[in-house]
């Protein structure tokens, strides 16, 4: 009898596949759709066909070229994505498993999560553990890691539902949407601080006891003005930071991790010295122990409950209109690309 043919799952065929690559040119940077083979994977131990990724602030600035976030051009635009293990070097993955990947490198120094396959370095990839799909997870990606990351800070520093409100800066952005979802989850008492009031509705959804104009967050000019915070979650550096430090309550916790508003600030020392203000900062490229544990938490004890409300799914395709929408600060919650369009 003759062998039958062996009928392959569609993703261990694949050869060519859709990316969306920036390149630069006579200082002049540019993104645009091409197609890519295998050839042209970066060197790593785990090859992952994607199926979702996603757009953080850090991608918008990438591909627009309005900082210089890229390592090495061209690159594939993208810092995580979540997909499907193709073929692994490493014994901490094996074909079929669901993994999210994100940080360090990717889409930044080596191709990223634009593209419908990819090869990266085993310390790049978590598996997505029992009880998030791959969709939960690339909703909560880089961001909600993240957002994950400080809640953890914050706690170890004393940050404690008992003790007082938690300000959420930049309330509408990805980060920000998941820190409120998780610390409402916890039970802390959360105030979500917007330009856009006009979202306090969502806002209120994801478990935000109280919704404010971000403008409202800047008072006084004291070195100390009254103490209204116990914790704050800082996406925007800048002016925003130095007002939160002048308005934390005694042995309040800052977690400093963006700058969509400025990377430079003026303080005094005496928040610190008289008030024993807690100023951390939060660095989401971590070592295998850590991403493991907290890839576990976001399944378990640091769940979100909102994610389906925070995501906005869209097709591969759209994704140079979503990046212009993202590098506007028009967009709210997470944006995530379905990378349906793959051969
Ligand atoms: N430390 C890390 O490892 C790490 C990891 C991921 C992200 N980040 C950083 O965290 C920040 C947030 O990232 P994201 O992905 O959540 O971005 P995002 O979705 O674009 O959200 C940022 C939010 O900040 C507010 N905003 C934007 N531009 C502003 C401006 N010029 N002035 C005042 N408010 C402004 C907007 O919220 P409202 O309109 O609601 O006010 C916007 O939705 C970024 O700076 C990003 O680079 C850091």
């Amino acid at each position: 009898m003759r062998d039958m043919p062996v009928l392959k799952p569609r993703y261990f065929v694949m050869d060519t596949f859709r990316a969306y690559l920036i390149s630069r040119q006579d200082a002049q940077v540019r993104a645009a759709f091409t197609d890519m083979d295998r050839s042209q994977l970066d060197p790593g131990d785990v090859v992952v066909r994607i199926d979702y990724a996603s757009i953080n602030y850090k991608d918008a600035l990438a591909a627009t070229g309005k900082a210089p976030i890229i390592r090495r051009y061209p690159c594939v635009g993208g810092i995580d994505a979540a997909g499907t293990v193709e073929s692994s070097n490493s014994p901490r993955f094996k074909p079929g498993d669901t993994v999210i990947v994100h940080s360090h490198g990717f889409g930044v120094s080596q191709h990223g999560g634009y593209a419908g396959l990819t090869r990266v370095p085993a310390d790049w990839v978590n598996l997505v553990p029992p009880g998030l799909s791959a969709l939960d997870a690339i909703t909560i990606g880089v961001a909600g890691y993240t957002a994950g990351l400080a809640v953890e800070l914050m706690e170890h520093n004393g940050l404690a539902p008992s003790r007082g409100k938690v300000v959420v800066n930049g309330a509408s952005g990805g980060v920000a949407s998941i820190a409120i979802d998780m610390l409402a989850q916890r039970g802390y008492e959360v105030v979500a601080a917007t330009r856009k009031t006009n979202e306090r509705d969502y806002l209120l959804g994801l478990g935000a006891a109280e919704v404010i104009d971000s403008a409202s967050l800047s008072v006084g000019k004291r070195p100390l003005e009254a103490a209204t915070w116990q914790g704050a979650v800082d996406s925007l550096g800048g002016q925003a930071l130095a007002d939160l430090i002048r308005t934390m309550q005694r042995d309040g916790v800052i977690a400093s991790l963006g700058n969509a508003m400025g990377i430079e600030f003026t303080s005094t020392v005496l928040p610190f010295i008289l008030r024993g203000v807690r100023l951390i900062g939060v660095n989401s490229d971590n070592e295998p122990p850590l991403r493991a544990r907290l890839w576990e938490r976001f399944a378990t004890d640091l769940k979100p409950r909102h994610l389906a409300k925070i995501a906005r799914v869209a097709p591969f395709e759209e994704l140079p209109a979503l990046i212009e929408e993202v590098a506007g600060g028009r967009i709210k919650g997470r944006t995530v690309i379905e990378m349906g369009a793959r051969r």
